[in-house]
């Protein structure tokens, strides 16, 4: 056990009580909640990044969310729909956000976290940030807080990373627009139709379903108010920089932040484009070839981006920082994937002016590069994009330079029988109990070589494995799971670099969770083209339909090429994997335990879903664990 929701990062912050009674002034110094993706960093023996380093490095981790039950004395305080506790977003606030902690290996080969560490950082939603790249200074940015649009604060949300050839983190913003409120009866008609268009389409608002923060009552001061009324996006003001009609077009990003410099401002790298952010995965690097980041939009029928530099990749810039990620990540170029049916696929760019993307498509006229990247969904519609099933997080075999991205799950509703594709192909029942569950409950998982290197325009793809119960018939259970590794709904995705070819695969699953909770499988996939075309058929109701689909080799057909390696605690998604410089080391976060509980139940501990990880009658914690071999060898091998 490592480091658990509410742990203190500094000197003199005490011990977490884990009653929702803790001073809401120190969050900003402990844990944050809901572990999600993250990275390690080795840091070498003059401080700086050395990603070889096996015993000392800055764990940089995602706090996606909260699970408001355990957080407060007795679960959230709304009146009438509003908050009327102001410490309470207080406490929200710091909750969210990235955690900067260094980790040692101590003599007795444990673990553990340096509390008073002056590397150790909290950046959360109160936490000023730069916006970079080409919407920085335009008039779709300009708020209050920052009437130049050059700035904007805070980041949440954070759900998967990603990182950079110069040893930064990239935190990505996938349900941002959760947060804010906005109340379309007065405010439409105060909204062009182009704007409103815009907030529809990222389904901005009406009601923030995360935490109704633009609602809270009682703050200390001005100051403070302004920290809850930017969370509303009404117009109010004369114009923009009045008020915040703006706020959510500077969310949606992916972020960068050096975790060696602890008082570096964050950077919000606006040419990546916006969108439900999963991660953002960094292609092969190679000396004087562009750099590129892989990137999933999580919702259903969204899609799979890349962005690459301009630039050529120099490795003199290893050592830049922040400095470099303004060369090669505010320079370059969006594309959005789409996947033929025979196994082909096209990277179509997103730029003003091109392939449809202007003032005349159909959907949306767009003014200029700005517009098109805070509105990279609109684009990719004009392109005619590939929907997919939740893209999730995308990950890079560094043994052949392959991408793979987990397509977590989706129903019925948002991809009916007759709207399956070859990459997207399944729909049928997955029964839980007595409840039907029809779509795609259970996921699958793409994979692509890009034609010419990761740069490449033109790809090749196969389903690497489709989630399943082993029980289930051979059109749902294609990839041929067995009892000891069949799955559901695949989300957390990244491959080793100590150990190359070994992968590691996590699930966020409500749909197989009669039989067995969320957890983490070891694989050691192939390649694109390993497997065969396949027919399979879908039903529904009395109506069945045929649809062809590209699939990889069955993992059991080569034996052990994919195992069950950890199942969580009830109630949690796992999520959030990275490894030590040597690979002897394997963090793991576990999100959300006992998310399950009622609110109604806070003050009855025996009807908590679960106490992991300080057990009795305690309230259970996001934490990270650390996985090590007894032998102190690799792990997963
Ligand atoms: Fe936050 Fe897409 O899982
Ligand atoms: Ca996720
Ligand atoms: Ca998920």
């Amino acid at each position: 056990m490592l480091y658990r929701l509410g742990d203190p990062i500094a000197a003199g912050v005490a011990a977490y009580k884990n009653d929702g009674t803790d001073d809401p002034a120190t969050y900003d110094r402990r844990a944050g909640d809901h572990h999600d993706g993250m990275t390690w960093f080795g840091v070498g023996t003059n401080g700086a990044w050395d990603a070889k380093a096996g015993n000392r490095g800055l764990l940089v981790m995602n706090h996606e969310s909260l699970t408001p039950v355990f957080l407060h004395p007795a679960g959230r305080t709304v009146v009438g729909g509003v908050r009327t506790v102001a410490s309470e977003v207080r406490r929200e606030f710091f909750l969210h956000g990235v955690s900067v902690i260094e980790t040692n290996k101590g003599a007795d080969g444990k673990w553990t976290y340096k509390q008073d560490s002056t590397f150790n950082r909290r950046v959360h939603t109160l936490t000023p940030m730069e916006l970079s790249g080409p919407v920085r200074g335009t008039d779709y940015v300009k708020t209050r807080y920052s009437p130049a649009g050059t700035g904007t604060r805070g980041t949440v949300n954070n759900c998967a990373n990603g990182t950079t050839p110069w040893g930064t983190y990239l935190t990505c913003e996938e349900n941002w627009y959760g947060y804010f409120s906005r109340t379309p009866a007065t405010d439409d008609a105060r909204r062009t139709a182009k704007e409103l268009a815009a907030i529809k389409r990222y389904g901005v608002g009406p009601q923030a379903f995360y935490g109704l923060w633009g609602t809270t009552q009682g703050a200390a001061d001005s100051t403070e108010q302004d920290t809850f009324d930017r969370w509303n996006l009404d117009v109010t003001g004369a114009t923009a920089v009045n008020d915040y009609r703006n706020a959510h077009n500077t969310y949606g990003w992916v972020v960068e932040i050096d975790p060696f410099s602890p008082t570096s401002t964050p950077r919000k790298r606006t040419a990546l484009g916006r969108c439900g952010h999963e991660g953002a995965c960094l292609g092969t690097v190679e000396a004087g070839k562009p750099l590129v980041w892989y990137m999933g939009d999580d919702a259903r029928n969204e899609y799979i981006y890349k962005f690459v530099s301009n630039r050529n990749w120099d490795p003199a810039d290893a050592t830049g920082g922040l400095a470099a990620g303004d060369k090669y990540m505010d320079d370059g170029k969006l594309y959005v994937a789409k996947f033929n049916a025979d196994g082909t696929g096209e990277w179509v760019e997103l730029a003003f002016g091109k392939n449809g993307i202007t003032a005349s498509a159909a959907n949306y006229a767009f003014a200029d590069q700005a517009d098109v990247l805070i509105h990279a969904r609109l684009a990719a519609d004009v392109v005619g994009a590939t929907k997919m099933d939740r893209p999730e997080w995308t990950a890079v075999n560094p043994k052949t330079g392959e991408v793979y991205v987990t397509l977590t799950n989706t129903n019925a509703a948002s991809r009916p029988i007759d709207k399956t594709d070859a990459a997207n192909p399944r729909f049928y029942n997955d029964p839980k109990g007595a409840t039907a569950q029809i779509g795609n409950p259970n996921g699958h998982i793409v994979r692509f070589a890009d034609s010419g290197g990761n740069a490449g325009t033109t790809l090749a793809w196969d389903v690497y494995l489709f989630g399943a119960r082993s029980t289930a018939s051979a059109n749902i259970n294609i990839s041929g799971l067995s009892a000891d590794n069949d799955f559901s709904s695949p989300d957390g995705l990244w491959f080793s670099h100590a150990t190359p070819g070994l992968a590691w695969l996590e699930t966020d699953d409500g749909a197989y969770t009669d039989v067995t909770n969320c957890m983490l499988l070891a694989a050691v996939p192939g390649k694109v083209g390993d497997g065969a075309k396949q027919t399979i058929t879908n039903v529904s109701g009395a109506t069945s339909r045929t649809q062809d689909t590209i699939v990889g080799a069955k993992p059991g057909e080569k034996d052990t090429q994919l195992q069950r390696f950890l199942v969580g605690p009830k109630g949690c998604e796992i999520t959030g994997i990275a490894e030590s410089g040597d690979g002897r080391a394997v963090f793991v976060n576990i999100q959300h335990p006992g998310e399950d509980t009622k609110d109604a139940d806070i003050g009855d501990a025996t009807k908590y879903q679960s106490h992991w990880p300080d057990g009795g009658t305690s309230r259970p914690r996001s934490a990270t664990v650390v996985i090590t071999r007894n032998d102190g060898g690799l792990v997963g091998v």
